[in-house]
This record gives structure tokens, C-alpha cells and sequence, in this order.
């Protein structure tokens, strides 16, 4: 293509200089004149015959990144596609550089505008897509994002067989390139030696004796969002929101022994990236043209991205200063980095985010779903307000309280 744009060019140059030969015969200029002429236009066209040299280099440079482009493009899907359907595998038809993200959108646009009516099928509702997929095509549905495929497998024994699997054969996916700025290298993303590593020190820190000693800063969270309620008495009050504060609050306490005003500016920094997140699940964008022409969200994710870095090494600091580790999160962290070299800064700062991540947003969501149920279903509302009152009346719950809630384990449960 570009050594065309090469040879065409040349033909054009060449034209012009036959039309200024000519010119210079009408005007009878003199033979000097003619010559310096002849000599200049020869310059141009062998320095033309250099440009188109290179030219030729480049696009023969280019040429196995181009032939790999059409290959992902359009040779695999149809091939993937095929031997797919071979299997008995069908699912929503690839679409040029998008794969099923356009449909995927369209639904998922349609789903969010219309309300929902209170059930517990949400399915059609969160995952319009892969609701009307499996509907359409099956339990395992071929999907495709741009040009990566992807297998839904809804089917049982296949999903058994695949969470079974010791031999690495479903290695966990690359994220996309956003949830890599939210969540780093960090438990959820990470793989192989590096997320035992780091298993094990999730495990130590939140092992059940841990778990115990959490329990009056949980406590302590939860007395002061109730007090912050009484001045709700009679009025509407989004539980939703109130869960969004208590959630990173105790997490906060919890995992990273600071107060919420302490991470607030972390907790802040990771909602706004989660929405960039979110608004780019779908997007399918070449990562060459993401570093050449970043987009509004891509400047904005990078910058709270260094955001969330500095503050989260400020907690790291004030934790040194302090001079004793504690047994939380940070402090295993922390200790771990300085006894193991294999543990770097960067990996804390991962494994910080990844659970200011996690920890928030599943609960709080929780939480609001189970109010809203007990909402809903006001018998199970008032069993579940009178084992409590029976057991606790007045007094704060403690690690030993557990054994004895049935019902309320069985509505979270
Ligand atoms: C109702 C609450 C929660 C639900 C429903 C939930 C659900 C899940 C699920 C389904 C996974 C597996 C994801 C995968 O492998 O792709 C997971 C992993 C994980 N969750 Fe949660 N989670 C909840 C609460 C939490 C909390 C409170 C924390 C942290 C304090 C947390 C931290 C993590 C981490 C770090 C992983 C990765 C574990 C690993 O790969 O070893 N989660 N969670």
C-alpha cells in the first residue's frame, strides 16, 4: 500500500517535470538554464526513488503486523466459529473489530432504561445479553470481545470439570485495561506462584482468630451509622448509599487499620475509576491507538490511578512510622515485603486496591439486597427482628453470638 502511494507519487513528480522541461523550451530560456534545471529535477526524482526505498522497507517491516491484524480480524473468528459449531457451540455472530460487544451494548442500554419489578431474576436484568444468548443458542454460547473469543458455559459437569481443573488449563483472563489500573497485579488478577504468595498472606490475615478481633471495630462502625439513622425517623432513607460508607468504613478499620477519613480519598479515587470501568467494559479499542490517541477516560484513569498509588504509599509510610506492623492486611503486607524480597512495593499497592475493591462493593450491594428482600417480605422481617431482639436486646453482638442467629444466616445465606 504505502510503496503504491510511493510509485504513484514518482508518476506525478515525473509528470510535473516533463511539463516544466517543456515550459522551459517555450520560453526559450538558454541551455545553462535548462541544464541547471535538468540536474535539480534529476535530484528530486533520484531522492524520490531513496523516499520510495524506504517506503518499501517500512511496509515490509509492517507487513507481518498487518498480516496479523487480518488474521485475528477475520481469519480466526471464522475458523474459531467454525470448529465451534462442529462441537455443537453456537452464540450471537462476530461483527468486524467488535465481535458481540454492539449487541451486548444495545441490550444492556435497553435493560438499564427500563425498570425492573421486584423478583430475584435478575439475570435479564444485569446480564441482558447472556440471558437472551443462552436463550437463543444454548447453555454454552460462543461470545466474542473485538476479536477475542469467549465461551460462556452454563452447562454443570463442564463448569465442575473446569473449577477442577489442578493441571492450569483455564488460567484466569487478562483484565481489561482499566480493571488492570483498579486492581494491579493483585489476588483477583494474579496467577501462579505469585497468587499463592499472596494467598497465603490474605489467609493469615483474615483467619478465623482475626476475624474474631475485627468484630468491635465492625460493631463500633455499625452503632454509629444506627445513631446517624435516628434522625431519620419517619423519612425515606437510601440504604443503598448509608451502605457505600459503612462497607469501606469497616474495611478501612479492618484490613488497613485506618479510619475511613484516613482512606477516604482511596475509597473516593477507586469509585471513580470503577465507573470509568464500567463505562468501558464493553469498549473494544486497539491498544496501540489507546497510547497514540488517549481519550478523555484513558488521561482521567491514569492520573487516578497515580492518585490511588500516592495515597495508598502515605498509608504505607504512616504504618512504618508507627513502627510495629499489627497483624492486619497492611501489617502481614508490610512485614512480608521487608522479610521477602519478593514482595515489592508495587505488589502492597496492588494488593491494597484489590481489597479496597473487593471488600466494598460485593458487601454494600449485599447488604442493600437482603434489606430490600426483608423489605419485601415483612414475615420474614419480623422473625428476623425478634430473634435478634431475643437474643441481644440491648447489648452489642460478639464473636460468640454466631453459633446462635439461624434465621438471620439463613436470610444472608
Ligand atoms: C457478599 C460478599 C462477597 C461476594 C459475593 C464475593 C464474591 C467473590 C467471588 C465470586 C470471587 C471469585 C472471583 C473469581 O475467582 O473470579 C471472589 C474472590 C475474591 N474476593 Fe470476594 N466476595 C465478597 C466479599 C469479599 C470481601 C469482603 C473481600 C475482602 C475483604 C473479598 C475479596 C476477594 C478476593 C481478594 C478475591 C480473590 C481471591 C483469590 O483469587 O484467591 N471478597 N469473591
Amino acid at each position: 500500500m504505502i510503496n503504491l502511494v510511493g510509485i504513484l507519487l514518482m508518476l506525478l513528480i515525473n509528470i510535473n517535470i516533463t511539463l516544466i522541461i517543456e515550459k522551459s523550451n517555450n520560453y526559450k530560456q538558454s541551455e545553462r538554464e535548462r541544464k541547471t534545471a535538468k540536474i535539480f529535477l534529476h535530484g528530486v526524482m533520484a531522492n524520490l526513488q531513496g523516499i520510495n526505498l524506504m517506503l518499501a522497507l517500512v511496509s515490509l517491516i509492517l507487513l507481518p503486523y498487518v498480516l496479523r491484524f487480518l488474521k485475528r480480524a477475520f481469519w480466526d473468528p471464522i475458523r474459531i466459529t467454525k470448529s465451534m459449531e462442529a462441537q455443537g457451540i453456537r452464540g450471537p455472530p462476530y461483527k468486524f473489530l467488535h465481535g458481540s460487544t454492539s449487541e451486548a451494548n444495545k441490550l444492556m442500554e435497553k435493560s438499564m432504561n427500563t425498570p425492573m419489578e421486584l423478583s430475584h431474576n435478575i439475570l435479564p436484568k444485569v446480564q441482558p445479553h447472556f440471558h437472551s444468548w443462552i436463550k437463543l443458542y444454548g447453555r454454552n454460547v460462543l461470545t466474542w470481545h473485538g476479536s477475542t473469543p469467549r465461551l460462556v458455559v452454563g452447562e454443570t459437569e463442564l463448569v465442575k470439570e473446569i473449577l477442577s481443573d489442578r493441571e492450569g488449563g483455564f488460567p484466569k483472563y487478562e483484565p481489561p485495561e482499566f480493571m488492570k489500573k483498579l486492581l494491579g497485579d493483585g489476588l483477583v488478577t494474579s496467577s501462579g506462584q505469585k497468587w499463592v504468595r499472596q494467598r497465603k498472606l490474605a489467609t493469615h490475615a483474615f483467619r478465623s482468630e482475626s476475624l474474631k478481633e475485627m468484630i468491635p471495630a465492625i460493631v463500633s462502625s455499625v452503632e454509629s451509622m444506627l445513631q446517624k439513622w435516628v434522625k431519620f425517623e419517619g423519612k425515606e432513607i437510601d440504604l443503598f448509599r448509608e451502605f457505600c460508607t459503612l462497607t469501606p468504613e469497616i474495611i478501612s478499620r479492618t484490613a488497613f487499620g485506618s479510619s475511613y477519613i484516613e482512606g477516604k480519598r482511596i475509597f473516593i479515587k477507586i469509585d471513580e475509576l470503577t465507573a470509568i470501568c464500567a463505562r468501558n467494559f464493553q469498549a473494544i479499542r486497539l491498544p496501540f491507538f489507546r497510547k497514540l490517541v488517549p481519550n478523555q477516560d484513558d488521561i482521567e484513569a491514569d492520573k487516578i490511578e497515580r492518585d490511588i498509588r500516592e495515597s495508598i504509599l502515605k498509608l504505607i509510610k504512616r504504618r512504618e512510622e508507627r513502627k510495629e506492623n499489627g497483624d492486619d492486611l497492611l501489617g502481614s503486607l508490610i512485614k512480608a515485603h521487608r522479610e521477602n524480597e519478593s514482595i515489592t512495593l508495587d505488589d502492597i499497592i496492588d494488593e491494597c486496591k484489590t481489597f479496597y475493591f473487593t471488600g466494598q462493593e460485593t458487601t454494600s450491594i449485599m447488604l442493600s439486597w437482603t434489606a430490600l428482600i426483608l423489605a419485601i417480605n415483612t414475615d420474614w422481617q419480623d422473625k428476623v427482628r425478634s430473634e435478634v431482639l431475643q437474643l441481644f436486646g440491648d447489648r452489642s453482638l460478639t464473636s460468640e453470638d454466631f453459633a446462635s442467629i439461624a434465621k438471620l444466616k439463613k436470610v444472608i445465606n
